[in-house]
C-alpha cells in the first residue's frame, strides 16, 4: 500500500459554491474570461512565453521531438483534435490524435522522438490512464494537460501543465475545455519556437489569446438571443451540426455539449462532408447549427449550407461579424460574433454553443449539472 502525505484542500466555498447562478454549468460558463486570464499568468510576458512554463526537462524534450501523439476522451479529445490543427499549421509537425479508449486495446505504433500528450480535467480518467501506462515503456517524453495537480496523470507524466480552471463541478465541462485550449496553445508556441517560429507569429497569437476573455464577455452578454434560438430547440429531437478547419471540433464540441445535458440527438460534420452522406438526413425544418470564422474559406461554407436550405434545412448560423452571409436568406438566422483571429477561434466560438446547449436542457427540464446517466470522472472501464 502507498502512504501520502494529507493533503488539506485550501478551495474556498466561492470556488466550490453555485453562488448568483442557478447551476453550476451557467457559473462556470461565466468562469470562463477569468479562468482564461489565470492560465497565462506568470506564465506569459509581453508577448512572450517564459521559459519556465514547462520546467527545464522541457527544452531537451521539445528539441527532440519530431512527432506528437494527443490522447484523451471525450470533450477533452475535443481539445486534442484543435491542438492538431495547430501543431500541424503553425509548427508544421505531425500530429495524431486518438480516443484513449481506442488507442490502449490496439497496438499503435509509436514512432521514436514523438511527444506524447494526454489531456484530461480531472486526470484520473480510467481509459486516458490505461492509455499513458501502455506507452511508459516505450518513452518517456510524456506531456500531461491536466486541471487536477495531484492527479494520477500528471503524476504518470514527465511533464505537465495546469490548466488552473478551479474546480469543475458541472459534468459537462465548459471552463476546462477553454483552459485545456489556450494551454495547449502555449505548448504549440513552446515546441515552435524549438522549430523556428518567428517571435512575432508567436507574440501574435499570444496577444490574441490574452484579448480573448474581453471577446468572451461580449458573447456572454448576448445570452438573450442565445436562449431565444434555445427556445426554437426544446422540442425537437435531431440536429446537425456543421464547422469547417479548426472549428470543426468546436462543431463536434457543440454537439456532445446538447446531446449530453438535453438528451437532444446531435451529430456533427465537417461542413464539406455533408454531400457524403448526411446530406440525405436535410428535409423541410431540418436544423442546422453551424459556426463559420474568417478563415479565408468563408465561401466554402456558405456554399455547403445553402446545400441545407435549398433542401428545406433551417440553419442557425454563428459567425464572425465581418463575414457577409445575408444572402443566404431569411431561413438562415446570423448570430454575429466578435473578430478573432481564425486560429484563435475555437476558443470563443465554443462559448455561445455550450450557453444555447444550457437553455436548450434548461428550457426542457433536465438536470443540467447531473444528466442521466453520466459521471464527471470516468474511473471506471
Ligand atoms: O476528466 P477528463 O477530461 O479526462 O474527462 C473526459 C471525458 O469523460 C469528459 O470530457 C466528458 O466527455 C465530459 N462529460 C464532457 O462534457
Amino acid at each position: 500500500m502507498v502512504e501520502r502525505e494529507v493533503h488539506v484542500s485550501d478551495l474556498s466555498a466561492d470556488a466550490t459554491g453555485k453562488g448568483e447562478y442557478a447551476h453550476y454549468m451557467l457559473k462556470e460558463i461565466y468562469e470562463q474570461p477569468s479562468c482564461l486570464i489565470d492560465v497565462f499568468e506568470g506564465r506569459v510576458h509581453d508577448g512572450k512565453l517564459l521559459d519556465t512554463v514547462f520546467g527545464q526537462d522541457a527544452v531537451e524534450v521539445f528539441e527532440k521531438v519530431k512527432f506528437v501523439q494527443i490522447i484523451a476522451c471525450g470533450t477533452s479529445y475535443h481539445a486534442g483534435l484543435v491542438a492538431k490543427y495547430w501543431i500541424e499549421d503553425l509548427v508544421g509537425m505531425p500530429c495524431r490524435v486518438e480516443v484513449a479508449s481506442e488507442y490502449r486495446y490496439r497496438n499503435p505504433v509509436l514512432l521514436p522522438d514523438t511527444l506524447v500528450i494526454t489531456i484530461s480535467q480531472s486526470g484520473e480518467t480510467a481509459d486516458t490512464l490505461a492509455a499513458l501506462r501502455s506507452i511508459q515503456d516505450r518513452t518517456d517524453a510524456t506531456l500531461s494537460i491536466c486541471n487536477v495537480p495531484e492527479s494520477s496523470l500528471v503524476r504518470e507524466s514527465r511533464l505537465s501543465l495546469m490548466t488552473r480552471a478551479g474546480p469543475e463541478i458541472g459534468v459537462a465541462s465548459t471552463k476546462a475545455f477553454t483552459s485545456q485550449l489556450l494551454a495547449l496553445l502555449m505548448m504549440v508556441v513552446a515546441l515552435g519556437k524549438s522549430r523556428g517560429m518567428e517571435q512575432q507569429r508567436a507574440s501574435d497569437l499570444l496577444r490574441g489569446a490574452i484579448a480573448l476573455p474581453s471577446l468572451i464577455e461580449k458573447v456572454l452578454a448576448n445570452k438573450t438571443a442565445i436562449e431565444a434560438w434555445a427556445d426554437n430547440f426544446k422540442d425537437l429531437t435531431n440536429t446537425i451540426f456543421l464547422g469547417r478547419g479548426v472549428l470543426f471540433p468546436i462543431a463536434l464540441e457543440g454537439g456532445l455539449k446538447l446531446k449530453e445535458i438535453s438528451y437532444i440527438h446531435a451529430d456533427a460534420y465537417p461542413a464539406g462532408e455533408l454531400k457524403h452522406g448526411p446530406i440525405a438526413l436535410i428535409e423541410s425544418g431540418m436544423p442546422v447549427v453551424a459556426i463559420a470564422c474568417k478563415d479565408g474559406y468563408e465561401d466554402k461554407i456558405k456554399s455547403n449550407l445553402q446545400e441545407v436550405l435549398t433542401r428545406g434545412g433551417d440553419v442557425y448560423l454563428f459567425a464572425d461579424e465581418r463575414l457577409q452571409v445575408s444572402d443566404l436568406g431569411d431561413r438562415c438566422q446570423v448570430m454575429t460574433l466578435p473578430a478573432v483571429m481564425a486560429e484563435l477561434a475555437p476558443a470563443l466560438y465554443v462559448v455561445p454553443l455550450q450557453l444555447f446547449s444550457y437553455y436548450v436542457a434548461l428550457l426542457k427540464g433536465t438536470d443540467v449539472d447531473q444528466p442521466r446517466n453520466l459521471a464527471k470522472s470516468v474511473t471506471v472501464e
